[in-house]
């Protein structure tokens, strides 16, 4: 949430920091702005709105310079006014942009009050901008003002400053929150992600907690959080351009959503290498500590814990061992029982949210050690705090909704399923041996899905002058009904629940009449002639129903039953296959609707706050 850039050149930055702004976009956007050293001064553009609205103004002002910093917010504390919006100025001297949270601004707004400094907004960053101020006014140059203002703040951030009395450096920041240095020739650059900068460097350095740093054209010194030098590994990333552009699409949601069968392909690629499910897949220490397991134990938000309910029946069906799945936000803040010889699981696509990071903290302060993350982006801080990594290869995603990392996450954690049940000898090797072949064909299957999308496309029309929809599904496509119900609320802004279809008849189907229209996962499983029966009780009803099923499987339309064909079911990953087409009838449903499919209203993409 809130995304920052920073750069410092021999020339002007000012468009890099607005096309890295573009790309940070995905993390909030409320609201935008610019703070640039020139001449001497401070000069700043801010605009609620999109980047491009403050980009604009910024032409007209011709603002030019070779040293800036900039902000694309997601609004905390305070509304999104452009008083709110960043870069924060002190005394016209320096100006600062800031991720994250201060929980002690209260008390540092009040302090800095009584030292006769006037605040002009409700947020908490402008608190950071006074204090560095104030301990420069004691004598202390930029970077000694930011150290000595680091360790008055409580809570998160990432910070980047500038000011017009050293106009040959930036200083900045973090803990908490995700912060990059970006290494050129003659300039550096700093960033919340490496999208916003890769189109001037690939070398970068991800800074670490409570690491500062002084950026000058020629080169970058880190300071840990005793504020001695330290050196930091550089790394070359990998993120290309292309992965951050539209191409042919109208949408990111819609290009993420069809980059699917490559995004699977990429995850599962050393899995159908080795042709088979080993350990190493997860780490180095991943065998040892994988056989002293007896229990599972997911924690993430969102789309993320959809991912782990899923993977809770693959684990109790699979492996033989006892699961549990739990929202971050929920296990953070209960007196839980801990299991040191459970596996904590953490799923995330951003690997910086914060509840997630906090239930994995809090799991490890009850005694467990045994702790294995989910995650789509590479040194981000949740795989950094856990001893065995999975890292899906989904590629940049962009759209605030969740959909190929969610896919992706589903093949690792049944990558993780097969592994635990290979150690427990509950995987014998011709098993084995049909589950790499299912997901080696899993690309194909979901491309025939993905090829449903005109069929989809028309259903999305009965949707869309809707105001609720219900979803339902039973045992591990209850999961999947979860996930399409969020992803038609979330961008569709129509009110979605999922039930599982066996719950219907205990409150439910009270709501069910002829405008309801109900959407049902009905795969050919053991479950299936289930599902049928629950399909009854709603058509009696009334209810409209649409039906996502399977080729092979053996019923076909009616009055009031509309039925689309997924592939053959393609057995124990038929939960992957079937999210495909919730994806695509949520995105269809919003683009008739004319809402803003990238950027749902409320919502930003890295959920860094609580
Ligand atoms: C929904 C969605 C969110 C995220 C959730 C967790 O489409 O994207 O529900 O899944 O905020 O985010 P990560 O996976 O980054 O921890």
């Amino acid at each position: 949430m809130c995304g920052i850039v920073g750069a410092i050149a021999g020339r002007d930055v000012v468009p890099v920091l607005i096309e890295g702004l573009k790309r940070l976009e995905y993390r909030g956007y409320d609201s935008a702005g610019i703070a640039v050293v020139v001449d001497g001064a401070v000069r700043r553009v801010r605009r609620t709105g999109r980047v491009s609205e403050m980009e604009a103004a910024a032409r007209a002002e011709h603002l030019s310079a070779p040293l800036g910093i900039g902000h694309t917010r997601w609004a905390t504390h305070g509304g999104v006014t452009e008083g709110n919006a960043h870069p924060h100025i002190s005394h016209d001297s320096l100006a600062l942009v800031h991720n994250g949270i201060i929980e002690n601004h209260e008390a540092q707004r009040e302090r800095l009050t009584k030292l006769g400094y006037v605040f002009e907004s409700q947020t908490d960053t402008e608190v950071i901008a006074h204090l560095i101020h104030h301990h420069q006014s004691q004598g202390l140059d930029l970077l000694a003002a930011l150290q000595a203002s680091v360790r008055e703040l409580d809570g998160a951030y990432a910070i980047a400053v500038i000011d017009k009395g050293e106009p040959d450096r930036m200083v900045v920041a973090r803990m908490g929150c995700p912060l990059l240095v970006g290494l050129g020739d003659g300039e550096n650059f700093v960033a919340s992600d490496v999208s916003a900068i890769v189109q001037a460097t690939r070398r970068v350095i991800f800074l670490e907690e409570g690491d500062t740093a002084v950026l000058t054209r020629d080169g970058v010194q880190v300071y840990g959080d005793d504020g001695q030098l330290v050196a930091r590994a550089e790394h070359l990333s990998d993120v290309s351009l292309a992965s951050l552009e539209l191409g042919p699409y109208r949408h990111f949601m819609q290009k993420e959503i069809h980059e699917q069968p490559r995004a699977l392909a990429d995850t599962m690629e050393a899995i159908i290498d080795a042709g088979a499910f080993e350990p190493a897949l997860f780490g180095k220490e991943a065998e040892g500590l994988l056989r002293e397991v007896d229990g599972v134990q997911i924690l993430a938000c969102g789309t993320s814990y959809y991912a782990g309910a899923v993977a809770r029946y693959w684990i109790e069906a699979i492996a033989g061992l006892p699961c549990t799945v739990e929202i971050a936000s929920e296990y953070r803040y209960r007196k839980a029982v801990a299991n040191p010889r459970h596996l904590i699981v953490t799923i995330s696509q951003s690997g910086e949210t914060l509840d997630t990071m906090e239930a994995l903290k809090y799991a490890k302060s009850l005694g467990h050690d045994k702790t294995l993350s989910i995650c789509n982006v590479p040194e981000s801080a949740i795989p950094r705090a856990s001893r065995l990594v999975f890292y899906t290869r989904a590629g940049a995603e962009i759209g605030v909704a969740s959909t190929k990392a969610f896919t992706t996450q589903l093949v690792g954690l049944f990558a993780l399923t097969a592994t635990l049940a290979k150690l427990n000898g509950r995987l014998d090797a011709e098993t084995e041996a049909g589950y790499i072949e299912a997901l080696r064909r899993l690309p194909v299957s979901v491309q025939h899905a993905l090829n449903l999308e005109p069929q989809i496309a028309v259903w999305s029309e009965k949707f869309t002058p809707k105001q609720h929809a219900l979803f339902l599904g039973r045992g591990v496509h209850y999961p999947i009904a979860l996930e399409g119900a969020l992803k038609l609320k979330e961008i569709s802004y129509i009110h979605a629940e999922a039930y599982p279809a066996g719950e219907l008849k205990h409150g439910p189907l009270a709501l069910v009449d002829a405008d309801m229209p109900v959407v049902v996962i009905a795969p050919k499983d053991s479950l299936l002639e289930k599902v049928k029966s629950n399909m009854q009780e709603v058509r009696a009803r009334g209810g409209e129903l649409f039906v996502f099923t399977d080729a092979d499987s053996n019923f076909g339309e009616s009055e009031g039953v509309h039925v689309i064909r997924t592939p053959r079911h393609v057995g124990v990953l038929s939960p992957i296959v079937h999210t495909i087409p919730v994806q695509l009838l949520a995105y269809h449903t919003a683009l008739a609707r004319g809402t803003d499919v990238d950027k749902p209203r409320n919502l930003a993409k890295s959920v860094t706050v609580e």
